[in-house]
């Protein structure tokens, strides 16, 4: 594949600096990120930084935020990006209900705003994160979840995702020169094999970060939310992914693009654990024991949520004289509940 120039928005936050990694130690592309480090750590673009120093590629850290239109068009003018890879988001759900304009105003909006300047400034190829909360609530008989399972979200942030796909795919039927990959995260956790980037983002809620914290003694307890679920032990089960895995997929991502057509994918590893099961698998692996409460509901939590990723499998299997196949066979390597505790436990012991 030809050297690229990638502008990855968010490159400085928890996932998108996984893919910056990704492909620093998979291709020679050059990076430009922009992250205007309200969750993102300058502290990773310094890790990235010296990582791509001992490789080829190119990276370029500005500091700026999507809302600044006119400075992020002038970014646009100065470069010539062959794809963007957009992870600027606010993603936090309970904060969504709160303040639904913030969600629409910095993931619909400024997601707009950017499409935009693809268009105007011929930059043909986006990767856009998305989520399983734009499927909401699937109905049993839709778990595994598949991609054109109905689009139902139950809070702003899943609406401000699902707003922003159909902008995305408006805006390719309308312009052939542009074209998409849509991923729908499901549960991303873990970090960094080696230790070295993370997830730093404040007050966590997500269930594998917080059990970390627990476990290292960062928090004193956690609480289990609502144990009368329809489940085999009353608790939610969820599609956990390590977020290298998730990050990798990016890379297939830009090699799929060069030789298909745009399309949706949902990135999961098509199996759940309960709430019970990570919590145990984390204590074991961490070799303590923790206080858990039991604590009623979280409003909008579904009972179970598994992808069906043979979507994304099948892409991985038609991609012919691919550069990243001879690297790995496989599309995914780290599926394993354990190795994702564990991968979470380093990096709070370290960080
Ligand atoms: C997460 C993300 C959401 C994303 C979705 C994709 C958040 C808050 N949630 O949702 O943005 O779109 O993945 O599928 O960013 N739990 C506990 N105790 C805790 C924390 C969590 O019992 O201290 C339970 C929750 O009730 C839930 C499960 O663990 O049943 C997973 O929760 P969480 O890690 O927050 O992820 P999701 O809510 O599934």
């Amino acid at each position: 594949m030809s050297k690229l120039h990638i502008l990855v928005t968010g490159g400085a936050g928890y996932i998108g600096s996984h893919v910056v990694k990704q492909i620093i130690e998979n291709t020679d592309h050059d990076i430009t990120i922009i992250d205007n480090l309200s969750t993102g750590r300058y502290q990773t673009i310094v890790t990235l930084e010296e990582m791509a120093a001992e490789k080829a590629n190119q990276l370029h850290f500005i500091e700026a935020d999507l809302a600044d239109f006119a400075k992020i068009e002038s970014i646009f003018k100065a470069n010539q990006f062959d794809a963007l890879i957009h992870f600027a988001a606010s993603i936090v759900v309970p904060e969504s209900v709160e303040n639904p304009l913030k969600y629409y105003m910095n993931n619909t909006v400024n997601t707009t705003n950017i499409i935009k300047l693809c268009n105007d400034y011929n930059v043909g190829k986006m990767i856009f994160s998305s989520t399983a909360a734009v499927y909401g609530e699937p109905s049993s008989e839709n778990i595994p979840v598949k991609e054109d399972c109905p689009l139902h979200p139950i809070n702003p942030y899943g609406w401000s995702k699902r707003m922003s796909e159909q902008v995305i795919q408006d805006t390719a039927a309308a312009n052939d020169a542009f074209k998409y990959v849509i991923f729908r995260y499901f549960n991303v956790a873990g970090a960094d094999i080696q230790n070295r980037i993370g997830q730093s983002f404040p007050n966590a809620t997500h269930l594998i970060k917080v059990a970390a914290q627990t476990a290292t003694g960062q928090r004193e307890k956690m609480a289990i939310f609502g144990e009368d679920y329809e489940t085999p032990d009353g608790t939610c089960i969820r599609d956990y992914i390590h977020v290298d895995d998730l990050a990798f997929a990016h890379i297939m991502a830009l090699e799929y693009l060069a030789e298909n057509e745009s399309d949706v994918f949902n990135v999961g590893y098509g199996q759940g654990y309960s709430v019970k099961e990570v919590i145990s698998t984390m204590k074991n692996v961490g070799g303590v024991d923790f206080k858990v409460d039991q604590e009623s509901k979280r409003a909008g939590d579904p009972a179970l949520l598994i992808s069906d990723n043979s979507k994304i499998l099948k892409a991985w299997d038609s991609l012919k004289n691919s550069e990243l196949k001879s690297k790995q066979p496989k599309l995914f390597k780290y599926d394993n509940l354990e190795l994702i505790c564990k991968t979470a436990l380093d990096w709070e012991k370290n960080s």
